[in-house]
């Protein structure tokens, strides 16, 4: 049986959002969670779910509901877990690439910012072996706008239910005590872990072994 217990953050280490709020968000993470371990101990014989349609079937719905849990615990973890404790001042190899490939790291603020501002869901920061630079993906759910093959590497939510308790409509100030919160050792270890990946196949790859993972083949 499959069964997902919610990750633990220290709520106490971010500034400038209250415990009340963070917790608020916390409860709708849990949820995610819950409908996960439901959604993870349906059966997988096909026939029980009727004939599949994309307008309404029982599949479709189980389907859709899947997707919109596992990415709300994944992005809700990252976001969580890139928000507390301390490290507050962007440093080492993440700084790098900002100034690499944002020009600045003002600049890079700014057009977080502006993406936070711009999107119904999220903001995230990757980094994809594509072009092996960073962007910044905007997406307006969970679920929406999903790149399949990209790093994530800082996690924004601008849900409305990630503020609103202290900010009301002010989310340009939720954004901005966001990014003075941002742990950046964390970043800089999710990009140690990239860079491990990338290597790991690319060595793999020198005893000609190109059958894994084939779409990271930069
Ligand atoms: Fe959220």
């Amino acid at each position: 049986m499959f069964k997902l217990e919610p990750m633990n953050f220290n709520f106490s280490t971010v500034k400038g959002i209250t415990e009340d709020q963070l917790m608020q968000h916390y409860k709708l993470y849990s949820g995610y969670v819950k409908k996960l371990n439901e959604l993870w101990n349906f059966p997988v014989d096909a026939r029980k779910y009727g004939e599949g349609n994309s307008t309404y079937s029982n599949m479709r719905s189980l389907k859709l509901g899947e997707t919109y849990a596992l990415d709300g615990i994944t992005l809700h973890q990252l976001y969580f877990e890139n928000i507390c404790n301390s490290f507050k001042k962007p440093y080492g190899e993440i700084l790098n690439l900002i100034t690499r490939d944002f020009k600045s790291f003002e600049n890079f603020k700014e057009y977080l910012t502006n993406v936070g501002l711009s999107m119904r869901g999220w903001a995230i920061l990757v980094i994809d072996p594509i072009d092996n630079k960073l962007h910044i993906i905007g997406s307006d759910a969970h679920d929406v706008g999903a790149l399949w093959n990209c790093y994530p590497l800082l996690v924004m939510d601008v849900y409305e239910h990630a503020y609103f308790i202290d900010f009301q409509t002010d989310r340009k100030k939720y954004i901005q005590i966001f990014i003075e919160n941002i742990n950046w050792k964390i970043v800089n270890e999710r990009l140690e872990k990239y860079y491990l990946i990338k290597s790991t196949l690319n060595n793999l790859r020198c005893f000609g072994n190109n059958s894994i993972c084939p779409i990271w083949y930069i």
